[in-house]
């Protein structure tokens, strides 16, 4: 009998959100996805001591390579957060991240640089893409994030489900928010509806998981990025997923266009008191962990005598 993970595979491309390389050899996903806080994670990780670098950008793309051997599509490398308001140095980053990566022989073709769906962030998106540099949009919270992104001919958002059920949780103050009310899958569900009405090739990717419940009322999404705990459990059970996203579904659906300038855009993100509050957050904890990870290189530098 297939299991809830090879279920799921056909609706939709399953990626595999971590910094460890073991786990997506044993996973076999499409495409990988990385942030500073995984990355932190395995740098701290003996098993992965050969893949640091005393610049931290080195150390990104040495865990893209390494992550790009054990799978067909793509490895997403994040941008640092301290740039999230600068377009310009984004764009060098993002750049830099290319360079890097067509050095060590892969093409830009199997990377996706991952920017903070911060206003600057989508400029500087709209930018790489021009230049075929594909991105994915992370930190994306609110309805208005979605619009803009798609706008600016973006390859790839991550809407996050777990970040937005847990600010909910905690206004709350509850344990849980069942499946039928879960903000997070409401909002990955708007945003797809949204995309597929309207014809934009943006693909959606639904991130940040707390439970398999919220992955399996997300099936038929384009993509899924789940954490191994979360891939394990899916390949532990046998129960049926049915789909729940579909294109055509949404294309029957009656939804409005929107419009949005920087203006329209801006007041209608401080609107939403979650995503302000999670994007705000987001950026500080990527950048607490980036500057961690710093640590642990210089540490590690002063252990090793440069050759
Ligand atoms: C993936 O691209 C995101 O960075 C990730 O799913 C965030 O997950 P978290 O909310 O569990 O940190």
């Amino acid at each position: 009998m297939a299991s809830q993970l090879d279920s799921l595979r056909r609706h939709s491309l399953v990626v595999a959100d971590t910094g460890d390389i073991e786990a997506v050899a044993r996973w076999k996903p499409q495409d990988a996805t990385t942030n500073p806080s995984l990355l932190l994670a395995s740098a701290e990780d003996a098993r992965f001591r050969h893949l640091m670098d005393r610049d931290i950008d080195r150390v990104f793309v040495n865990f893209g390579c390494e992550i790009l051997k054990h799978i067909p599509g793509r490895v997403s490398t994040e941008v640092d957060a301290r740039l999230s308001f600068d377009a310009e140095k984004s764009i060098d980053k993002a750049r830099r991240f290319i360079s890097l990566y067509e050095k060590a022989g892969v093409g830009r073709n199997r990377i996706l640089i991952k920017l903070a769906a911060t206003w600057e962030g989508i400029r500087a998106a709209q930018q790489l893409e021009r230049e075929g540099i594909h991105c994915n949009m992370t930190l994306l919270f609110s309805f208005a994030q979605a619009v803009a992104c798609a706008d600016a001919g973006v390859t790839l958002i991550s809407p996050f489900v777990g970040r937005i059920y847990d600010w909910h949780k905690q206004q709350r103050k509850v344990e849980d928010i069942p499946l039928e009310e879960d903000p997070g899958v409401a909002s990955v569900t708007r945003i797809y509806a949204y995309y597929k009405k309207h014809g934009y090739a943006t693909q959606v990717m639904g991130a940040s998981f707390r439970k398999t419940g919220q992955i399996l009322a997300l099936a038929g999404c384009d993509l899924l990025t789940i954490a191994p705990d979360l891939l394990e459990k899916l390949s532990n059970s046998n129960d049926a997923v049915p789909r729940k996203l579909s294109a055509e579904g949404a294309r029957k659906q009656s939804i409005q266009k929107l419009d949005l300038d920087e203006k329209a855009f801006r007041w209608m993100h401080n609107e939403d008191a979650m995503a302000t509050d999670k994007l705000a957050e987001g950026i500080r904890r990527f950048d607490a962990d980036a500057r961690k990870l710093e640590k642990v290189i210089t540490a590690l530098a002063a252990a090793v005598p440069a050759k």
